[in-house]
């Protein structure tokens, strides 16, 4: 290359700065290869989608829906998008769906952008009870000035008090009742909460950003058929794409639809991503052929994962409901408020499994929490099932309650994970290494 502007003759500190990040991301990578990893939020992708995520697409704009752009260029992507919005209404059983949101959380502004006015009421699940914060004054609602009342909370169902919620909602008629949450065990009954919201004039709106894969595979209750005018979610939890999100809706309204797309463009975003949207139409196609299967492992592990910490000695909350009906499972690991869920959270991350502490019913600081919350999703897509689920239990036991050296289980977390690194439920491209960077 020519030494003119531009030409490759850079500075040692500038070069040194972006290898310290291309080492980081490696070191990262190598991290969840060798280790467990078990954020409920989080997934791995599909050697088709982790091309299509590092294409051309990603430098590129299209502004618009398909076939009405701003932008010229737009041919090859207006076949994209419009094959990702027929799967994604096929996939969720949707009349509608707009697939352009960079995240659950700018799907959840760009609905509450459609479905109220700063200062409407809005009733959703408090943070304290494993509400989002986008459902929260801090985040989304707040942006929106909206008048926030939290449901009651049924500790022991670790979910809304039905009763109490439906009054609320008719005492206050809300202009949007908001359900789903981020720690979710079991599936909201969701119908008496709609008809409610309904009798009043409110939009149900149901955030399903943890629980989209189990829905589109049919593990777990519908909301849009249960009542849910609009649903809204993230493309990387349970659903197994990238980064990115969803918005969803029952109605059949072409106005209301509409109304819903202009809340994504140009109402919270100018380019949509359009490589992680690319990304989210292969993951769709993919769902459509092995979805169903993987959520029904998913599911199954969870149970399977919480029996087996309750056998090993651990305190996993909701016994009496069979523990969990989602990818989750919570344990309590000391005393409310005690940061025993940080303590664990760290020695299992020394042992090289990742988790995240998390407040349980009763906890009211965010940063000492008792408790953990722990997802089997990852674990499922690279092929472990029941047995590998009891192996699981017993290292983090051997952790959290014989106290072994974290090294030593690290040398064995490292030894199991090492024979599942190839990603199931996906088409087979010719690499599927589950873990390649
Ligand atoms: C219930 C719920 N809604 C929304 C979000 C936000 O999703 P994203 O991280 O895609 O913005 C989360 C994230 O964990 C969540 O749990």
């Amino acid at each position: 290359m020519s030494e003119g502007r531009g030409a490759w003759s850079p500075s040692q500190s500038n070069l040194s700065k972006a290898m310290a990040v291309m080492d980081a991301a490696q070191a990262s990578g190598n991290l969840y290869r060798d280790g467990f990893g078990m954020i409920a939020s989080e997934n791995i992708v599909s050697p088709m989608v982790q091309k299509i995520v590092s294409s051309d697409l990603h430098g590129r704009y299209a502004e618009g829906l398909p076939g009405k752009r701003y932008y010229q260029g737009c041919d090859d992507f207006d076949t994209i998008e419009s094959i990702g919005i027929d799967l994604a209404k096929k996939v969720f059983n949707a009349p509608f769906a707009n697939i352009q949101s960079t995240s659950g959380t700018v799907s959840n502004i760009g609905a509450l952008k459609a479905l109220a006015k700063p200062g409407d009421q809005i009733t959703a699940v408090s943070t304290a009870d494993g509400g989002h914060i986008s459902h929260a004054r801090m985040g989304a609602v707040g942006l929106r000035d909206l008048n926030l009342s939290t449901y009651p909370w049924n500790e022991d169902r670790m979910e809304p008090d039905i009763d109490g919620a439906c009054n609320l909602i008719r005492d206050i008629e809300p202009k949007v009742a908001l359900i789903g949450q981020s720690v979710f065990l079991f599936p909201t009954p969701l119908s008496e909460i709609a008809n409610a919201a309904h009798e009043v004039g409110a939009k149900v709106m149901y955030d399903g950003a943890h629980v989209l894969g189990l829905i589109a595979g049919g593990v777990f209750p519908d909301p849009l058929k249960e009542g849910a005018d609009v649903m809204t979610g993230s493309s990387h939890k349970t659903f197994p794409g990238p980064q990115g999100g969803f918005l969803l809706s029952s109605s059949e309204d072409e106005k209301f639809h509409r109304k819903l797309n202009n809340s994504i463009f140009p109402g919270v975003c100018s380019s949509y991503h359009l490589h992680h949207v690319a990304g989210k139409v292969v993951a769709l196609a993919e769902f459509e052929e092995y979805g169903q299967a993987y959520a029904q492992d998913t599911v199954a592990n969870a149970k399977a994962f919480a029996s087996a910490l309750a056998s090993e000695g651990f305190d996993v909350l909701a016994e009496s409901r069979g523990y969990t009906a989602t990818h989750q499972v919570l344990t309590r690991h000391g005393d409310l408020d005690s940061g025993a869920g940080a303590k664990a959270a760290r020695l299992l991350e020394d042992a090289g499994i990742i988790t995240n502490m998390n407040m349980l019913p009763g906890d009211t600081k965010a940063l000492t929490p008792s408790g953990l919350r722990l997802g089997v999703q990852e674990l499922t897509r690279v092929g472990m099932d029941q047995t590998q689920m009891e192996e699981v239990a017993a290292l983090y036991a051997r952790v959290l309650i014989k106290g072994e050296d974290t090294q030593s289980v690290k040398k064995d977390v490292k030894q199991l994970k090492s024979e599942f690194q190839t990603i199931r439920y996906c088409f087979n491209e010719d690499n599927l290494n589950g873990y390649p960077f």
